[in-house]
């Protein structure tokens, strides 16, 4: 641990690698590491796990938006940290533990993408729910530059998202892809104004916030399962979260409210 820490100087060690903000019912996590361009030293995952883990469990939180700087959501592993990880190390320690932590968040995460959004920062906003990217936005699998390949998911998940020609392409060559051809090939889901980054990521999760907590945490372990496993076995998770779901009070008071046409107020019951 005194190794890992070695590399921040004194100054970085007293600020928050990861700042909090709550608007309602919505979580906003910021990484905050902008000298850096917020790359992922093992401090600033460790903050931020401890972060998501605390707001999953909180009810009162419906909707979680992670988001960098306007320059950079991140800009992939510190590598200064990457260059001294034994093998050993980069298959066992903990890091690997903490992108798995990320995955079991039920709390849906809207990624709020700014500028450079790079090696484990793409493999960080593809673990999100739903990504919002600024035009500025730039995403890459540049790891090839460094000898090594993506290490947190980035061939499989990019290659689910995109589809193999273009996962190719990225992650041989090392190219970045602007915000418009994410878009195009399905990585991101909205392309925002250079200055409306994070606004339009927190105007999503307050809609998104709405909605019953119990449909939504079904409702993205659903999707997740299609993008992971096979068809049948995701179809067969749907139709137990569907029954799940339609036990709910939140599922009598949603279809209450449409048939008194008013609207619904669910209470994660
Ligand atoms: N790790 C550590 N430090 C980083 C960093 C990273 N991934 N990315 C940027 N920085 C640091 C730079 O070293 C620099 O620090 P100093 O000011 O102390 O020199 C500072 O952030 C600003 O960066 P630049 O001066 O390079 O800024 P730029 O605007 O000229 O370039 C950039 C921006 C194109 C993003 C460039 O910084 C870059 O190529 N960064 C590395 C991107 C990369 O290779 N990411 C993959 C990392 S490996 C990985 O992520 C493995 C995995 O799958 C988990």
């Amino acid at each position: 641990m005194a190794t890992e820490l070695a590399h921040l100087d004194a100054a970085e060690r007293r600020v928050n690698l990861v700042e909090l903000e709550r608007d309602g019912a919505v979580a906003v996590v910021l990484l905050n590491r902008p000298q850096q361009l917020n790359a992922l030293s093992d401090e600033l995952m460790e903050e931020l796990v401890a972060a998501l883990v605390e707001l999953d469990r909180d009810e009162a939180v419906r909707c979680i938006v992670l988001g960098g700087s306007e320059r950079a959501f991140a800009a992939g592993a510190d590598i200064g940290v990457l260059a001294q990880t034994s093998p050993v190390e980069a298959a066992t320690s903990e890091r690997l533990a903490r992108w798995d932590a990320i995955r079991r968040i039920g709390t849906p995460i809207v990624a709020a993408v700014s500028g450079y959004c790079l090696g484990g920062g793409c493999e960080l906003a593809m673990l999100c729910d739903v990504i919002v990217a600024s035009e500025t936005a730039q995403f890459g699998q540049p790891e090839i530059n460094l000898g090594v390949l993506p290490g947190a998911g980035g061939t499989q998940r990019l290659t689910r998202a995109v589809g193999k020609a273009v996962a190719m392409d990225v992650i041989l060559s090392g190219r970045y892809l602007t915000a418009r051809e994410a878009l195009d090939f399905g990585l991101v889901s909205r392309v925002v104004a250079r200055e409306a980054w994070l606004e339009e990521a927190k105007r999503l999760a307050r809609a998104i916030a709405e909605k019953s907590p119990i449909a939504l945490r079904l409702a993205k372990e659903a999707v997740n399962r299609a993008y992971e496993g096979p068809l049948q076995l995701g179809v067969a998770y749907e139709r137990q979260a569907f029954g799940l779901a339609l036990s709910s009070e939140d599922a009598q008071e949603g279809m209450n409210a449409f048939l008194e046409k008013r609207k619904p107020e669910f209470r994660g019951r």
